[in-house]
């Protein structure tokens, strides 16, 4: 894209001169966007260490003005607790800002080490491995992982996150998508192919749209009866569930019955990042072979030192967790008398129904003009059209009077809007 100028350029298509109008591409698209409502607007805040989820809101005042953040993947506010900044300060300090490479040339530290030692530790694994982020961690072992095996056929619940689904088709095999959480149609596609070929289940334990939990023990059941591998994402379940927040595979103590498990470093452990937990042998061969590993620069050390103190304190506290599922039951609890059309799931993600982009966007918009309350409309394609949302995130942070100040605001604009209520 460098030096590409959004005006005519001269182009020969069979020998006309017709030109291609850029310009006018770039814009029908974003227009596309418009008309259905679902153009994307970011918001503008600086969150205030130490006083999450109270931010700074710069867009559209003067000057910053209070808010309150209510769908923060900073789940248990782990990105402002004292551990994690004073071993982001020191690691600064010591060693510098960024890790100067890949970690094949120079940008191996021993923060890396130390960290996918705990990750590995964490899930009762023999190794893991750390990425850039969790999409990248999804994208680069599932693409990599599969193309490994000659033939492979992966079976994707029909809600995966974005990044798994790149990461099977960048794979090239065959894709078989199950109804969501559906053992049944899992299980009529894994009988209804080859049981010579190698296979592959990809799912997550909590869907983060939704809030509802998969299955896991009975997909491993099925995983070997049919021969099958098994790959769960943990994203919205690492350092939330569990004793020791190994996610919802270490609550249900089923860790050791996957193939791969994978996980975020940027939201409930609050930095950035994201990592795999295996056998040896497989995450040696996606350190080996994955590209999304291979050719870039490894995560700052400065992160990684953060991370590495959220996952020790997350492996010995449990005071973060229960707080946030006290804070999720009551919210739910609270939307649920005031007849809001909340999804009452058993996870801490709090999904509010709209079914229509536009009043989604308005009602947030309204939320944060008027109460100063932020909340992000979710529409297509993070959701289904027809279901878009408004996804709440309470926390340990959030407290009951903030929750009060929630729902009557909602209430006053489901009514002003006249929405439906929960029937
Ligand atoms: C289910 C799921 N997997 C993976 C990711 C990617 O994780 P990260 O934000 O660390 O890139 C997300 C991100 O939002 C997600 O929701």
């Amino acid at each position: 894209m460098r030096g590409l100028r959004l005006h005519s350029l001269p182009m020969s298509i069979e020998g006309t001169d017709a030109r291609v109008d850029y310009s006018r591409v770039f814009t029908q698209a974003i227009d596309r966007l418009h008309a259905e409502g679902r153009y994307r607007v970011f918001i503008d805040i600086l969150r205030n260490k130490g006083m999450f989820p109270n931010a700074r809101c710069f867009a559209g005042h003067n000057g910053p003005k209070p808010i309150t953040v209510w769908c923060s993947n900073d789940y248990l506010a782990m990105g402002q607790h004292p551990k994690v900044i004073a071993a982001m300060e020191e690691a600064l300090h010591d060693v510098g800002a960024g890790s100067g490479g890949t970690r094949n040339i120079g940008g191996n530290t021993h923060y890396h080490v130390d960290l996918e030692g705990e990750l590995a530790d964490l899930h009762g694994k023999e190794a893991a491995l750390l990425f850039t982020s969790g999409y990248v961690s999804n994208e680069a072992t599932l693409a990599t992982l599969a193309k490994i095996l000659p033939g492979c056929v992966i079976f994707s619940d029909e809600l995966n996150h974005a990044s798994m689904i790149a990461g099977i088709r960048n794979s090239g095999c065959e894709k078989q998508v199950f109804r969501h959480n559906d053992l049944a149609h899992l299980e009529e596609l894994l009988a209804a192919a080859d049981p010579a070929v190698p296979k592959l289940i990809a799912f997550e334990s909590v869907y983060s749209m939704e809030g509802d939990v998969a299955p896991i023990a009975a997909i491993c059941d099925l995983a070997d009866k049919y021969n099958a591998l098994t790959y769960l994402d943990e994203v919205h379940a690492v350092g939330m569930y569990g004793a020791r927040g190994g996610g919802i595979s270490e609550r249900d103590h089923v860790a050791h019955r996957l193939t791969v498990i994978e996980g975020t470093l940027g939201k409930a452990f609050g930095v950035m990042g994201g990592y795999i937990a295996a056998d040896r042998m497989i995450v040696d061969v996606i350190r080996s072979y994955a590209p999304g590993f291979i050719f870039t620069t490894s995560l700052s050390p400065v992160l990684v030192a953060g991370v590495l103190a959220s996952v020790r304190h997350l492996k010995q506290s449990s005071v973060e967790r229960e707080g946030q599922q006290a804070a999720a039951a009551k919210l739910k609890a609270m939307m649920r008398d005031a007849n809001l059309p909340v999804m009452l799931g058993e996870t801490h993600i709090v999904p509010v129904m709209v079914g229509d982009p536009v009043k989604a966007k308005k009602i947030s918009d309204i939320l944060l003009a008027e109460y100063g309350v932020y909340v992000q409309p979710i529409n297509y394609p993070t959701v289904p059209r027809g279901t878009e949302r408004l996804r709440f995130t309470p926390g340990p942070a959030h407290d009951e009077a903030m929750m009060a100040e929630l729902v009557s605001a909602l209430v006053e604009i489901w009514e002003r809007l006249e929405l439906k209520m929960a029937a």
